[in-house]
């Protein structure tokens, strides 16, 4: 049974075409819009995906030098130079190896005053027109960006508590003995929701169920992936596993 929502599945065999599609898919929009807005997510499910797309890029000769990005996310309290930083992970996965410019390439400001740097996020945004191609992961609690369980689907860009098991699945990144801080700035629901188009990326068994109850259980706070019912224009690239759940209907 196909999912009760106006998200399109494209469904691949394997991780790795999974990243690849994903990468051509924003290429094309980079391409047929130079200027695109693009939102930026971390994780290691788009490690394949930057690392496609810097491919890809390097192969066809593609340009982002008149294109913005604005990362969903970052730790607050972590110098930009910290190696769990996700500005660090951006600069490692992707800024470098592309021609997007430095002043464009934005992450919430999340080692100084967090409150003040979440209005100049919005406010950066809206200045740049909006979003037009927003990524996404998605947590196995259904958290995308940072909102958690229990966020509003019209929350902004905000400093949000990470749960348990957030930061659980986040010490990898960590050097050893190090924890993930408690708090991070994260675009809000209702940010993210104001994107053109949203792309969502699932790889894994442990995905399944949030995606499962994402696109077809009614949406509700407690799961931040349901709100996505409510955009007109997502498209869920996964794997086979991550779809297991919403195959069986
Ligand atoms: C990252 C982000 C998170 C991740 C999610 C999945 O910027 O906002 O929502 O997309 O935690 O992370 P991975 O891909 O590591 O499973």
């Amino acid at each position: 049974m196909r999912p009760m929502t106006k998200a399109q599945f494209q469904v691949f065999a394997t991780s790795q075409a999974v990243a690849e599609a994903v990468a051509s898919h924003i290429a094309e929009a980079v391409q047929s819009r130079p200027q695109s807005v693009l939102g930026l997510a971390t994780g290691k499910t788009f490690v394949p995906v930057y690392a496609a797309l810097v491919a890809l890029s390097k192969a066809k000769g593609i340009s982002f030098a008149e294109a913005s990005s604005f990362n969903l996310d970052e730790y607050v309290g972590l110098p930009p130079n910290h190696p769990a930083s996700f500005r660090c992970y951006m600069e490692e996965n992707f800024f470098r190896h592309v021609d997007l410019p430095a002043d464009r390439a934005m992450l919430p400001e999340a080692h100084g005053d967090a409150a003040a740097a979440c209005l100049a996020y919005e406010a950066a945004i809206a200045a740049r027109g909006g979003v037009d191609l927003q990524l996404l992961g998605i947590g196995r609690n259904g958290h995308i960006g940072f909102n958690e369980p229990g966020a509003p689907f019209d929350g902004r860009t905000q400093v949000t508590q990470l749960t348990p098991s957030t930061i659980a699945a986040n010490t990898s990144d960590f050097p050893d003995g190090e924890v993930p801080p408690p708090e991070a700035i994260t675009m809000g629901i209702g940010t993210i929701l104001e994107a053109r188009e949203i792309v969502l990326v699932a790889t894994g068994a442990g995905k399944a169920e949030a995606l499962a109850r994402s696109f077809l259980a009614t949406p509700a706070v407690d799961c931040p992936g349901s709100a996505l019912q409510q955009h007109p224009h997502v498209t869920v690239f996964c794997d086979d596993e991550a779809y297991a759940e919403i195959a069986k209907g």
